[in-house]
């Protein structure tokens, strides 16, 4: 999968496409937030122009894809997962020929592309949903209006909670300004969710698939992919269930309808060559139920959003890998490691306070976070040994923004900035995810870091920290013990000498140690209190200072290759 030498023209990009149809089976993919990546045009939002300029940088990080959080036209009351037109992109963002340029030019540096659909609900300003509150029946029948309970029909249709807080449901208007319906919006009252139940909805969206794979994209990553089929009937859930957490039973969540949906759009990805691909974001419970998701026909790889949820403790990671590698293994699915995205606390910040003994019970809720002060370096540094432990596992990889640097969540966003709707919609209670999505420090010693140009006119979204100045790409680039560094050295190795390396079989390294080796590849990770011997070999990465000599600090991890036999 790595460049090959000749000439870098459109035609070699495709022939280089066709080559390895299974790519997807071992890919390390980049998340690229596209608000908050690199800004082209001095608006202060990230855009189409800034991701184009910066593909170098990730040429050298050795990634084999991108996965673009939503481009599309959109009023942005969810950053983008408010679509109001699936085929085009918005303004702010760029054009579409400039996202077809995109496209050429990662493909010419061997980067394929996956981008975001977003198939619960679409924008409350999609022409569907406007057609749809003017009254047009076929229109209404897209989405799930439903009359309210009581005389005067003013109380919710049932008991569903949105999962950024308040009601799932919103009354509308009938065209005299007399209170009418309610819709459902499992998000925000701007994001309406649509009716998968109705076969309009089931052949539009296999002509949206159609229409970026016809354009040269790689597959996609499928927004809240356990949401779109609602249990018959819309039945009340049991009421101590917060609509906010997705990994408890739910009507709204993990039906058996939304199966047949996957089957239908894995054909249509089957019928490219080559094949298109899917990720899944899906919230459940348990592996077992996220495996009925890969099978064969359906999709070919999911979150393993446990992984994410696990402590820095061996023992629970441990626990993690196995169970999501046995569930994945029965349906012949690889599994999907990832550490940090768009919606959750960031790794480093997770990993800086005191661990819990299980799974933290809700990847969006921040609230145990916010009562003890965070050990970054700490932080940082587990974080170092837990992509070490990420990479050196059997499946793909997902590397969010940002962590490449070391980036930590920003905690300390003045209330008046904030704009991710789970803070309002929370009543102030939940901060929201806005600090994973501050904008990325590319270069330079004060905001914008280089995100934006010089002569910008308007400052970055959201503010960066000014420590973020030695958190820069450009401060971290070349210098030997940088995060930066250490991400780049840990794909190459993976790519040279790891996916060949065998099957992976866990070492017994005593408390507190996760041991794994792949051939004679060796991964140790010391999440435990006092050094550990390490055991022979070469050396061949480390996550901190102090490692090799047969030792191994905590909060560090290693890659090593032992003797053969
Ligand atoms: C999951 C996305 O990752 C998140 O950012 C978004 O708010 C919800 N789905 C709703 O689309």
């Amino acid at each position: 999968m790595s460049p090959e030498p000749g000439n870098q023209n459109e035609h070699s990009g495709a022939q280089w496409l066709a080559r390895d149809p299974d790519w997807w089976q071992t890919a390390v993919v980049y998340q690229v937030y596209i608000r908050s990546f690199a800004d082209g045009n001095g608006d202060g939002l990230g855009d189409i122009a800034g991701l184009r300029a910066r593909l170098p940088h990730l040429s050298a990080l050795g990634v084999d894809a991108v996965w673009i959080n939503p481009w599309y036209p959109s009023p942005m009351e969810d950053g983008g997962y408010d679509v109001a037109d699936y085929r085009d992109i918005d303004p702010a963002f760029g054009t579409l020929a400039e996202a077809e340029q995109f496209i050429a030019e990662a493909h010419e540096a061997r980067i394929r592309v996956l981008l975001d659909i977003v198939p619960n609900h679409t924008s409350s300003e999609h022409a569907w949903f406007v057609a749809a509150l003017a009254g047009d029946p076929a229109a209404r029948a897209r989405y799930l209006f439903r009359p309210g309970k009581g005389e005067q029909g003013d109380i919710p249709p049932n008991n569903w909670q949105s999962s950024f807080g308040g009601p799932a449901w919103t009354r509308t208007k009938d065209e005299d300004g007399t209170p009418g319906d309610w819709y459902l919006h499992l998000f925000a009252p701007g994001q309406p969710d649509l009716d998968w139940t109705n076969p309009q909805v089931i052949t539009a969206f296999e002509d949206i698939l159609r229409f970026w794979f016809d354009r040269g994209v790689d597959g996609f990553r499928i927004d809240v992919a356990h949401g779109l089929v609602k249990a018959a009937g819309l039945p009340d859930a049991p009421d101590s269930t917060p609509g906010a957490n997705h990994l408890v039973a739910h009507p709204a969540w993990d039906q058996e309808g939304v199966h047949e949906i996957y089957r239908g759009w894995r054909r249509v990805a089957d019928s490219y060559d080559p094949p298109r691909v899917f990720v899944g974001e899906i919230w459940v419970s348990d592996p077992e139920r996220l495996a009925r998701y890969l099978r064969p026909d359906e999709l070919q790889t999911a979150f393993q959003f446990d992984f994410l949820r696990a402590p820095f403790r061996a023992d629970v990671q441990r626990r993690v890998v196995d169970e999501a590698m046995r569930t994945s293994g029965v349906v012949h699915a690889p599994s999907t490691w990832v550490l940090s995205n768009h919606d959750v606390v960031r790794h480093v910040t997770r990993y800086a306070r005191s661990q819990p003994e299980g799974l933290i019970e809700s990847s969006w809720d921040r609230s145990r976070w916010d009562s003890e002060p965070a050990d970054l370096p700490l932080g940082r540094a587990r974080g170092r040994a837990a992509v070490l432990l990420t990479l050196a596992l059997p499946g793909t990889a997902y590397v969010y923004q940002g962590e490449e640097v070391g980036l930590e969540e920003v905690e300390d966003i003045p209330s008046d900035l904030r704009q991710d709707p789970t803070w309002w919609q929370s009543g102030h209670t939940d901060p929201g995810r806005d600090g994973c999505r501050v904008p990325l420090p590319w270069s330079g010693d004060a905001p914008p870091f280089g995100y934006s140009p010089a002569d910008a006119d308007r400052p970055p979204w959201l503010p960066q920290p000014a420590h973020w100045a030695s958190l820069t790409m450009a401060a971290e680039d070349g210098v030997t013990d940088s995060t930066l560094e250490l991400y780049r050295r840990a794909i190459a190795i993976r790519r040279d000498r790891l996916l060949d390396a065998g099957d992976m079989e866990w070492l017994e390294c005593g408390d507190g140690v996760l041991g794994l080796r792949r051939g004679r590849f060796h991964c140790l990770v010391n999440t435990g209190g006092q050094t550990v011997p390490l055991p022979d070999g070469e050396l061949l990465l480390a996550s901190g200072p102090g490692a090799g000599a047969g030792q191994l600090p905590p909060n560090t991890a290693a890659w090593l290759v032992g003797p053969a036999g």
